[in-house]
């Protein structure tokens, strides 16, 4: 058997290989210590002495929790299990690794989040180019795209993977994308050899999974990117799954330029699906708009907020299914009330065709499955055109339903192996046996009153158990009468038991019976598993088009809930909000107590506004509140506001200053820096830029310089609609020199010395901060802030003049000289005296004599 061992670890080196034992998991040698410490779980040995081999184990029964343990981790586990009965088997019991699991690839349902899907990445990066393709276990959706390669960390942020396979190679070849996957969190890297990448070997692999003879018909080009990663992809899930990925049908192709993209930190920022700080789900924008009741619609709008659409007609293609069912209450209302008793339909059809479905899953697909003819009743009369197209892909499928129901009890138990699944009246053999079964134990009854009958035993009694079969059961006190035919088995406390010829004979008639009966209900079973399987493609359309009413008729209920409208769209440059309200916070503090505001930008004079206000006023929620209205509007949602009119935008970038990210592991002003270079390169003039306190990280004057000329450069030379809200009230002098800027404030009321947060955005901008105000609302002590406002008031005296300061031809000096030349005064005496110092050139003592005569200059 170690042999045997030996053999599957060589197979997969360098996964843990989980070797079945009867009821156990085994893992020997390294694999056993590595489990040990991972799991907790204890370190046993095999045989003692020299021979002696660590050993751990899990029980099979509860190995699914380990497992997901380990693949979080990182490791590779290989199942190894008894490829046939012990019982029946000659000598040791054949063994195979049967799949393969890491994080991109478990499917275990305790690991799996039922609204999130659990992607497996590949990535092939070429020059500035990288093809991705990913793929869910679980759901079998397989997708692929193309992006430069300087967005792989924004694309694969939408996308979420858990695992993300790449050439060895890609540490030489894109050292930048190398280290962005370092970057990212909970994610998997498995290295691949490089030739699992090349076309050939990719094309190969793709023939062969998807059975065509090229992969055009997908949509995709045999040379591209796209394509090498798909395959890398598919040999990837061929070594790991086995057999077991049939229901991976078909590739489908995704255009980036088809969406509206958000990066990393955007998406972060604005708490799509996890919150910034804990990463909950609660307090996000996916929880705010989740009305869905399906899994699969969950997982849809999750994918939807996490990429919303770019063209008008495409957004308004969906819009219009909203609009639809936000009109049709009646409608809305059947249709979400049929969807309540859709199960996973996409997981249950990944069990059935990789043959973990049991007989409850079956009847749980058929019940699913049952609700879609309904929903066809209920959506006959659509009139907008996307619910006329999901109507014709909601295949009514009863046939499949059909089959399963007329096949399988309504409540079946978990196991396959113990009979009581099939229907009676489906198999006339199966019913024959059962009835010979059953009859059994009428015969029992009726056998034993004829014994009691006959020998006058009327404490009889027939029994069974598992050592001698079927017995007769006499009290001690009667067994005098018992008859010569019996032969006695066994003394129990005040009884004695027997067996006779007669039991014994039909004994073997009924258990043979029982056994034959549970094989073929084992058999009619797995007969219809398969043959559902073979409707994969059919059930996997409409399970795709019932997870797309459900998010179409869940985003309308919400917008019924919380009074959003149809917001209208097209590729002109005005946004255009009226009473706008943010999504999340609104539903925090009830409705009536949000204060709605209007937010317009274009490209002309309305570009940039600058939103100035005191701590605590609501600057970061006006501005977040728009970037979210956009990119609710373009996801095909209604939108928080009394009125909207968007020019759609082709990116939101959005950025918090000062964000402690430690995870990343750079100093604070540094990421700050890094993000505003990166939309400072990426964004275009249809974009739409979202700053909240850039420039904070550092000292006040750096920050003041920095976000100056941040504002300068995207009002000159990138032209994007741009929403700005700092503490630096210096900024809003900048209205005066750029046509395109405009300030805002938030108006706060001063009564009796306190202040009062009206939460309303003003025209005009703040020349003066509350901060003092807001620090005393805190309970900062009164002689402190007394102190703090003597400081201020000598800062603020110092400073006065600091705008007027700002060389008006900062512009022209940075186009000249490429260097910052704000605040720029004459050099001094001093400063001249100590450019012409080198200091490698001096001695300590001469350094010490030039730093006194330097003093004595400033002194005089
Ligand atoms: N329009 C509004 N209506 C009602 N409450 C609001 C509104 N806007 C903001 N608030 C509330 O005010 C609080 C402060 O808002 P926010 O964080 O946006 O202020 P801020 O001006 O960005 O403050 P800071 O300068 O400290 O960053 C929030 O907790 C929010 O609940
Ligand atoms: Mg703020």
């Amino acid at each position: 058997m170690m042999a045997q061992y030996q053999r599957a670890k060589k197979e997969q080196p360098d996964a843990l290989l989980f070797f079945r034992m009867g009821d156990f998991y085994e893992l020997f040698g390294e694999d056993a210590v590595t489990a040990s410490r991972e799991l907790g779980i204890t370190l046993t040995s095999r045989d003692k002495g020299t021979h002696a081999l660590p050993m751990a184990g899990v029980p099979v029964k509860a190995h699914e929790a380990y497992l997901m343990r380990l693949v979080r981790k990182g490791f590779k586990v290989a199942i190894c299990e008894q490829m046939e009965d012990p019982r029946t088997a000659k000598g040791i019991v054949d063994r195979a690794i049967v799949r393969v699991v890491t994080a991109g690839t478990i499917t275990e349902e305790e690991a799996l989040d039922a609204r999130a899907n659990n992607f497996l990445a590949a990535l092939h990066v070429h020059g500035a180019k990288a093809g991705l393709a990913w793929v869910d276990v679980s759901t079998g959706r397989f997708l692929v795209s193309e992006v430069p390669a300087r967005e792989v960390e924004g694309e694969l942020a939408r996308i979420g993977p858990a695992e993300v396979l790449c050439a060895t190679t890609l540490v030489e070849r894109a050292p930048q994308v190398s280290e962005s996957l370092d970057r990212m969190q909970g994610l998997c890297r498995s290295e691949r050899e490089e030739w699992r990448f090349e076309r050939t070997t990719a094309l190969r692999a793709l023939a062969r999974h998807f059975k065509v003879q090229t992969v055009e018909g997908f949509g995709l080009e045999e040379d591209s990117l796209a394509v090498q990663a798909a395959g890398a992809l598919i040999e990837y899930l061929e070594e790991t799954q086995r057999s077991a990925c049939e229901h991976v049908r078909r590739i489908e192709k995704v255009e980036t330029a088809d969406f509206l993209v958000l990066d990393r930190a955007t998406r972060s920022c604005l708490e799509l699906v996890v919150t910034q700080r804990e990463g909950r789900t609660e307090g996000t924008l996916l929880e705010a708009l989740d009305a869905t009741l399906t899994p699969m619609g969950g997982r849809l709008l999750r994918a939807w907020l996490l990429a919303p659409l770019r063209q008008p007609e495409a957004i308004l293609h969906r819009q219009r299914g909203v609009a639809e069912f936000f009109e049709g209450p009646f409608l809305r209302e059947d249709v979400r009330e049929l969807l309540r008793s859709v199960l996973d339909i996409e997981r249950l059809v990944a069990k059935v065709s990789t043959g973990r479905a049991n007989a409850r899953d079956l009847v749980g697909l058929a019940n699913s499955l049952a609700v879609v003819p309904q929903l066809r009743a209920k959506l006959e009369h659509v009139y907008s055109k996307v619910l006329g197209q999901l109507l014709a892909r909601l295949d009514p499928l009863d046939d499949v339903a059909e089959r399963i129901q007329r096949t399988l009890v309504e409540a079946p138990p978990l196991s396959l192996k113990d009979g009581g699944l099939v229907r009676p009246g489906f198999s006339a053999e199966l019913d024959e046996l059962v009835q010979i079964a059953g009859d059994g134990k009428s015969w029992m009854a009726r056998f034993q009153a004829d014994e009691i009958a006959r020998t006058g035993m009327a404490g009889l009694k027939v029994g069974f158990n598992s050592v001698f079969g079927y017995y007769l059961e006499v009290p001690r006190g009667q067994v005098e009468r018992v008859p010569e035919t019996y032969i006695r088995k066994q003394t129990v406390k005040n009884a004695e038991r027997y067996i006779t010829p007669e039991l014994k004979e039909f004994e073997g008639k009924v258990l043979k019976a029982e056994e034959r009966s549970r094989d073929l209900e084992y058999q009619i079973f797995s007969e219809l598993r398969d043959e559902v399987a073979r409707h994969v493609g059919r059930i996997l359309d409409t399970a795709d088009a019932l997870a797309t009413v459900d998010v179409l008729s869940a985003l309308a209920q919400r917008a019924v809930e919380n009074r959003y409208v149809a917001p209208v769209l097209d590729n002109g440059e005005l946004l255009a909000i009226e009473d706008g309200r943010h999504p999340v916070i609104e539903r925090l503090g009830g409705t009536a107590s949000f204060v709605p505001n209007d937010s317009t930008l274009d490209r002309d004079g309305r570009r940039v506004t600058i939103l100035t206000g005191p701590n605590m006023a609501g600057k970061s929620t006006y501005i977040r509140q728009t970037a979210l209205i956009v990119l609710l509007a373009q996801v095909g949602s209604f939108v928080p506001a009394r009125k909207a009119k968007i020019g759609v935008v082709d990116r939101i970038f959005t950025r918090v200053g000062a964000a402690d990210d430690i995870s990343r592991n750079a100093s604070t002003f540094m990421v700050e820096m890094i993000e505003v270079a990166n939309i400072l390169n990426n964004a275009s003039a249809r974009s739409l830029v979202v700053l909240d306190e850039v420039g904070r990280g550092t000292s006040t004057f750096d920050g003041l310089a920095l976000a100056w000329a941040i504002v300068e450069h995207i009002h000159e030379k990138i032209g994007c609609r741009t929403l700005f809200a700092t503490h630096y009230h210096q900024l809003t002098e900048l209205a005066s020199r750029l046509s395109g800027v405009c300030n805002k404030s938030v108006a706060v009321r001063e009564y009796q010395n306190e202040i009062v947060f009206l939460h309303k955005i003003v025209d005009g901008g703040t020349d003066r901060s509350y901060g003092i105000h807001v620090a005393r609302l805190a309970g900062v002590p009164p002689q402190l802030l007394d102190r703090a406002r003597s400081i201020l008031r000598d800062l603020e005296a110092d400073n006065e003049d600091l705008v007027p300061r700002i060389s008006s031809h900062a512009r022209g000096a940075t186009k000249a000289s490429g260097q910052l030349s704000l605040f720029a005064a004459p050099p001094s005496h001093v400063e001249e005296e100590l450019r012409r110092l080198d200091p490698d050139a001096l001695t300590p003592l001469q350094a010490l004599v030039e730093l006194q005569r330097l003093r004595a200059l400033l002194d005089n």
